[in-house]
């Protein structure tokens, strides 16, 4: 039934209306907020990203805290340590600062979920997501098969440290069912793994590079991310990662892609969730803070459409911004 009958106003009149039949919903218990944790104390600045800092273990506390004061589901950690080798074996010290963030913050906040994500670039001296070979032709690739084991190690560790959730983000082919495995046989079979299925090869993760210190010495990271021009190879990457054991898949980054998180959710009808990504951020805080558009808007719109696209959670550094406006 067309005009004048039908007369979709009628459903926008008033605040009332509006609420009643709004579709998605976006609430602080979807959200997941990223800490940078250093071995420095107090807490350092990072240009690009106004208000969000690296923290020492302490600091990053207070955050957690934070977090779950305003009903933020939980945080996802970074580790920036001082020392970065070859293997990037602060990943899996036992008392790397990844490790005491976790168990400090299970200690201080329980009822706050933990998400370790787990990767190598924060802890290779090279700033790639596994360990260098030199191919034939002498330039220097990262061998997959060699990097399972030690993302295997520092699934591990970060499950011992008493993590809720590892989230691989390295793009390995294979890694999700060597974490599985790995973690089954030592002892944590209820470990959920959220993986970062669907990666790409993005200019948006230029001011987290700058934060944690992990931009690739040399080349990029074409070699294991997706190409931004993939969609089909995304959904492909997203049900692997679920074939091998996988319980939440991940989308990133989030605005660019929100197509993507659509037919991931299609797809594999498992939780999905979105990394609304340093570079994303960055250029709402530029604009907001130049006056050109209004950033409290601007923020709920943007989670909200991507939840309306599919994601279940939403890992965003406007977080607690987010959960205190929408008390
Ligand atoms: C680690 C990792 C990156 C991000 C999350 N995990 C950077 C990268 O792949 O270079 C980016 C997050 C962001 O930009 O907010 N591999």
């Amino acid at each position: 039934m067309a005009f004048p009958v039908t007369r979709m106003r009628r459903l926008r009149a008033t605040p009332a209306l509006r609420d009643l039949v709004r579709e998605t919903t976006l609430a602080a218990g979807d959200l997941l907020l990223p800490l940078f944790v250093h071995e420095q104390d107090g807490r350092a600045a990072i240009p690009a990203m106004p208000q969000v800092e690296r923290l020492s273990v302490d600091e990053a506390v207070v955050e957690a805290r934070d977090c779950r004061r305003l009903g933020v589901a939980g945080v996802v950690l970074f580790g920036i340590p001082v020392v970065k080798d070859a293997e990037g074996s602060q990943a899996w010290a036992a008392d790397g600062v990844v490790q005491r963030a976790i168990a400090a913050i299970k200690d201080a906040v329980p009822g706050l979920l933990v998400v370790a994500d787990l990767c190598l670039c924060e802890y290779t001296d090279h700033g790639h997501c596994g360990v260098l070979r030199a191919d034939a032709a002498g330039s220097s690739t990262v061998d997959n098969d060699a990097t399972l084991p030690l993302l295997v190690r520092a699934a591990v560790a970060q499950a011992r440290a008493g993590a809720d959730i590892v989230a691989p983000s390295d793009m390995m082919d294979g890694r999700v069912g060597a974490i599985r495995a790995g973690l089954d046989d030592a002892g944590f079979p209820d470990t959920p793994i959220m993986a970062y299925s669907s990666k790409f090869a993005s200019a948006f993760y230029g001011p987290f590079r700058e934060a944690a210190g992990s931009a690739p010495s040399d080349g990029d990271r074409r070699g294991y991310q997706l190409d931004a021009a993939n969609g089909d190879e995304a959904v492909r990457e997203s049900l692997l990662d679920a074939q091998e054991g996988a319980d939440i898949l991940m989308v990133k980054p989030a605005l660019a892609y929100l197509d993507v998180i659509w037919r991931v959710k299609q797809a594999s009808r498992m939780p999905v969730c979105a990394y609304n990504v340093s570079g994303e951020y960055a250029m709402v805080k530029a604009a907001a803070a130049a006056g050109h558009l209004d950033e409290r808007a601007v923020v709920l719109e943007t989670l909200t459409a991507i939840r309306r696209a599919g994601a279940d959670i939403v890992i965003t550094y406007h977080a607690k911004d987010a959960a205190s406006w929408l008390q």
